[in-house]
């Protein structure tokens, strides 16, 4: 069976599509609202402590599950321990529903490369928000009133979810191949917003606000939470991603090496986003006699609230880098996007042995019908909301599980040995540390504290059914976990 595996081109093209993985709206739409709602610079430091303590631990982990097991995650997991097949399964769900809303994103950012050509969200602050909030998403004001779909946004998203599939059909080896694009653009894109950002009048009282370090807010659990929720969110980790692409490998790939790289160029292109997008409040700020934090409240929307605005206001070329930023947005999020559909694909495939030229548009389609309810007037807030219940919880739920079963029941110096066997790097026993107690204790930890919190209090200024609403999802994707896990598969 090991033998007919797809496989990448070449060790490079495996690279590229893990970082294509990662690189995505985690990196210039969530990292900078996260920091902006955390605090700015404070947030940094908790979220350089998670990549080491959680990140790269983690990420080595399911590099060395991919590649030891060859099987996608449900197989993958069967394979680590014989009860652990739901874990995957749970991975899976989640990565799923996942892929609908980062589909929606998307499918706004489609809208918008489509009106920056016009610059049709209009010329003063009050005329941009409106055209988020009312032309666009025509928001409904209560998350308890879908009132009707917005075409556009429904547009947006069947050519989204086109484009994934079209990305998908051809195989992995293809895949390698679009992020040498879905990579490279962006980051020339990127490389004239910082320019562009660093030479605004103001831009230092942005930098400011993004780099100086507040310590204070370290006592602060939400703190903390949001940042390993956003280190597993950038790292494409706990959900079944790099298992699926690493099982693409041979056996003998290098782990260590590709796990250091992948999250250093990943975390490397969120803080250089910052320097984009925070020296572009500090321009806004100054433009509207306010102070950085005072710029926005819209935290979801701060990429498409916020970067409008500063479009417009550039001397020059507006709807040039309008569209620039938008197409930016697009590319990253397409490689991303497929590679959360992948693990999707190849379970299914892999479980039942069905043919994945029939699987995938089935996943697309279902995936784009599951999405309809965001593309509804009270779809903004299912979105913020569903990211929170999937992001947060559901992320440092699976990635405790796996901490659990890898280190306590495979044995994490038994995986360890195995990863040093092929890696160039070697790890020590420190990653064992990580693995079975630094890791699982942190996200153990911060996951019942913030849950406490939400029960008492629900999420945001929501109300608090959605709150129940959000871990009635959770449970019910643990039921389907559950009963997956236990059909029989077409695969020995
Ligand atoms: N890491 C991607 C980003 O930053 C999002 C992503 C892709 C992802 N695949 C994933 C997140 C799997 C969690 C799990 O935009």
């Amino acid at each position: 069976m090991a033998e007919d595996r797809e496989r990448w081109g070449s060790r490079s093209s495996f690279i590229f599509a893990a970082v294509g993985a990662a690189i995505g709206l985690g990196n210039v739409w969530r990292f900078p609202y996260i920091t902006y709602q955390n605090g700015g610079g404070a947030f940094l430091i908790p979220y350089f402590i998670a990549l080491i303590t959680a990140g790269i631990p983690l990420m080595i982990l399911e590099y060395a599950v991919g590649l030891k097991t060859q099987g996608a995650p449900p197989v993958a997991l069967k394979k680590i321990w014989k009860k652990a097949e739901w874990i995957g399964w749970f991975a899976i769900l989640i990565v799923f529903v996942l892929a609908t809303y980062y589909a929606t994103i998307m499918s706004w950012a489609v809208n918008y490369f489509y009106h920056s050509f016009t610059l049709a969200w209009g010329r003063t602050g009050p005329e941009i928000n409106n055209f988020f909030n009312n032309i666009l998403l025509g928001k409904s004001g209560s998350p308890g009133i879908l009132g009707g779909i917005q075409w556009p946004v429904l547009a947006g998203l069947a050519i989204t979810w086109i484009l994934i599939y079209l990305a998908l059909f051809k195989g992995v080896k293809t895949l390698g191949k679009i992020v040498y694009f879905t990579v490279g653009i962006p980051w020339l894109i990127l490389i004239i917003m910082v320019i562009r950002g660093l030479t605004l009048p103001g831009a230092i009282d942005g930098l400011n606000f993004y780099l100086t370090p507040d310590f204070s807010v370290l006592l602060n659990p939400r703190v903390w939470l949001a940042a390993y929720g956003q280190i597993f969110f950038t790292l494409s980790l706990a959900m079944g991603t790099l298992i699926v692409y690493a099982s693409y490998l041979p056996k003998d790939s290098d782990i260590t090496a590709n796990a250091f790289i992948t999250s250093l160029a990943n975390c490397g292109t969120s803080f250089f986003a910052g320097f984009a997008v925070f020296s572009t409040l500090g321009y806004l700020a100054q433009s509207m006699g306010v102070t950085v934090p005072e710029v926005t409240t819209s935290g979801l929307g701060l990429a498409f609230v916020t970067y409008p605005t500063a479009i417009n206001l550039l001397p020059v070329a507006s709807q040039l880098f309008g569209a620039l930023f938008f197409l930016l947005l697009l590319t990253l999020g397409i490689d991303s996007a497929f590679s959360q559909v992948e693990p999707v694909v190849g379970s299914i495939a892999d479980k039942w042995g069905f043919n994945k030229k029939w699987v995938l548009p089935s996943v697309c389609i279902f995936g784009f019908i599951v999405g309809i309810p965001f593309t509804t007037r009270g779809g903004f807030y299912w979105v913020d909301i569903v990211d929170h219940f999937i992001a947060t919880y559901g992320l440092t739920l699976v990635g405790f599980l796996e901490c659990i079963v890898i280190g306590y029941v495979f044995g994490a110096s038994e995986i360890r040995g195995y990863i040093n066997s092929v890696s160039d790097v070697r790890i020590g026993p420190w990653w064992d540390v990580f693995i079975k107690f630094i890791t699982p204790i942190v996200l153990g930890v911060s996951f019942v504290m913030q849950l406490i919190k939400l029960i008492q209090r629900g999420y945001g200024a929501y109300p608090i059914w959605t709150a129940f609403t959000g871990i009635g999802l959770l449970i019910v994707l643990l039921i389907l976990s559950f009963v997956f896990s236990k059909r029989k598969g077409g695969n020995p």
